[in-house]
């Protein structure tokens, strides 16, 4: 420990320099515009890998963004660590909101602001830097092996046929993945399991053409009311999703389960404070901690239609739309959710319209085990850089790579997060505080080194 401690007490501002340096490209996947930025960023990550001391670093192309490969393999009777994560990021609107540009990161209260500071730059260049480490220090137990994506923010389209084209290459006993949250510095916590997705556009089309509101108002449907209605029906009074046959394949937890869950320390007035609600709203019957971790949702993620420019037009729409997500829960199937929904959303139309559901991406949910070596060493690395022994907890989000690693390459993952849910990702305004960066470099190589001692 003290050796990890010296070597980023002797580097803390030039990490942050380069992390800084990471976070000005504007990596954002979602829009081919910034394909260059992508490219340069891949390059970027390449170049620090090369440097820290990677071996056969590659940009590897795929239909999509490429992938950066790199690895360091000291010999094939150590076990081996896969570490995986994402240089895109999510476009950063609405602007206005930022108080920092997005993409000029800024250090305010000891927090970096900047898009991907914690979402998953931030996250994933503490294991370049703890690997650099491990390197100049002479102490890397393990080999170790690099993934670093660059479409996890839309999905992973491309990454399921990298993964099955090179399966030797990423053969691994374990894969470590830092790109989800922890509660907070005084009570860390290792997530346990990620939710599934799936993902679809409505579109409801009623008149050929926007009309004059008032002319034909009040005789022909309206495609936003008729869209809002059949959106209302979704939930019922008790908020459960109405799709008939959504929750067939929920395994439900165990009463134990359940008591476990809820034993993380969670703030109820503190969660309502910081997001400004005067109340929070959830499915009848289940913990706040138990509804984003452990039951499937329903959310509409956007919604347009009509004239939604300045000042009033009056018009009655020809269009109206909505992006909606469900997250999904063992043991349910994002192919299925995604049937389920288009038959029941179709079904519900009125006839004074027509709708079509276009599926987009969708993942698969996981649980990780609790019970594997590699589970047991992050559990210790834990206690020695915090003092105390991390809490299990099930998070909200969702990573479709870690249900495909299990499938294709038959490896389990470790969730080793240290964000907070706190820190704005996909919002406005995103943060990392700088100690759970520098936290993070201190903690990653006692995970590899306890994984290796436990592996013998
Ligand atoms: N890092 C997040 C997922 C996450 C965040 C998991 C916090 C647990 C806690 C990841 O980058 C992400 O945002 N994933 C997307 C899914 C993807 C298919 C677009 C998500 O969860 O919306
Ligand atoms: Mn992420
Ligand atoms: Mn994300």
């Amino acid at each position: 420990m003290h050796v990890i401690r010296q070597y980023v007490n002797d580097n803390r501002q030039r990490f942050l320099e380069e992390l800084f340096e990471l976070l000005r490209f504007q990596s954002i996947s979602a829009d081919p515009k910034y394909k260059e930025d992508m490219l340069k960023t891949a390059g970027y990550v390449a170049e620090k890998l090369k440097s820290a001391g990677a071996e056969k670093v590659e940009i590897c192309p795929t239909e999509g963004y490429p992938i950066v490969y790199g690895e360091k393999i000291i010999s094939n009777s150590l076990p081996t660590v896969l570490v995986y994560g994402h240089y895109d990021v999510q476009p950063p609107d609405p602007l206005g909101l930022w108080h920092t540009p997005p993409f000029e990161p800024t250090v305010r209260d000891e927090k970096i602001y900047a898009r991907g500071a914690c979402d998953d730059k931030g996250q994933f260049y503490m294991h370049v830097k703890a690997f650099e480490l491990m390197m100049r220090t002479n102490t890397l137990p393990c080999n170790i092996k690099f993934m670093i994506e660059g479409e996890e923010e839309v999905g992973s389209g491309n990454l399921g046929i990298f993964v099955s084209e090179n399966k030797e290459k990423l053969k691994a006993d374990v894969v470590l993945i830092s790109d989800t949250s922890m509660i907070s510095m005084d009570h860390p916590s290792l997530e346990t399991g990620l939710r599934g997705l799936s993902y679809v556009e409505v579109e409801v089309t009623g008149p050929d053409r926007d009309l004059h509101s008032g002319v034909y108002g009040g005789a022909v449907a309206n495609p936003a009311t008729v869209l809002s209605k059949l959106i209302a029906s979704l939930h019922d009074e008790n908020n459960h999703i109405t799709i008939p046959g959504f929750y067939d394949e929920v395994i439900d937890l165990s009463a134990q389960e359940r008591e476990m869950l809820n034993k993380a320390p969670f703030d109820e007035e503190e969660y309502k404070k910081d997001l400004k609600v005067e109340e929070l709203w959830g499915e009848k019957g289940y913990s706040t901690l138990e509804r984003t971790g452990t039951r499937p949702t329903l959310e509409v993620n956007g919604i347009w239609g009509g004239y939604t420019g300045e000042g009033a037009k009056t018009v009655l729409p020809s269009k109206a739309f909505a992006k909606i997500s469900m997250r999904l829960v063992p043991n349910q199937s994002s192919e299925k959710i995604t049937k389920l929904f288009k038959d029941h959303f179709e079904s519900i139309a009125p006839n004074s319209v027509k709708v079509k559901v276009n599926p987009h991406h969708g993942g698969e949910p996981v649980v990780t085990p609790t019970d594997s070596i590699a589970y047991k060493a992050a559990q210790k690395a834990i206690f020695e850089s915090f003092g105390k022994d991390p809490i299990p907890t099930r998070g909200g989000g969702s990573i479709p790579i870690v249900a495909l690693f299990e499938r294709e390459l038959g490896v389990k993952t470790v969730l080793m997060g240290f964000g907070l849910d706190s820190d704005n990702l996909h919002s406005p305004n995103e943060k990392f505080d700088i100690a759970n960066f520098y936290k993070g470099i201190e903690t990653i190589p006692l995970f590899h080194k306890y994984f290796a001692e436990l592996s013998k």
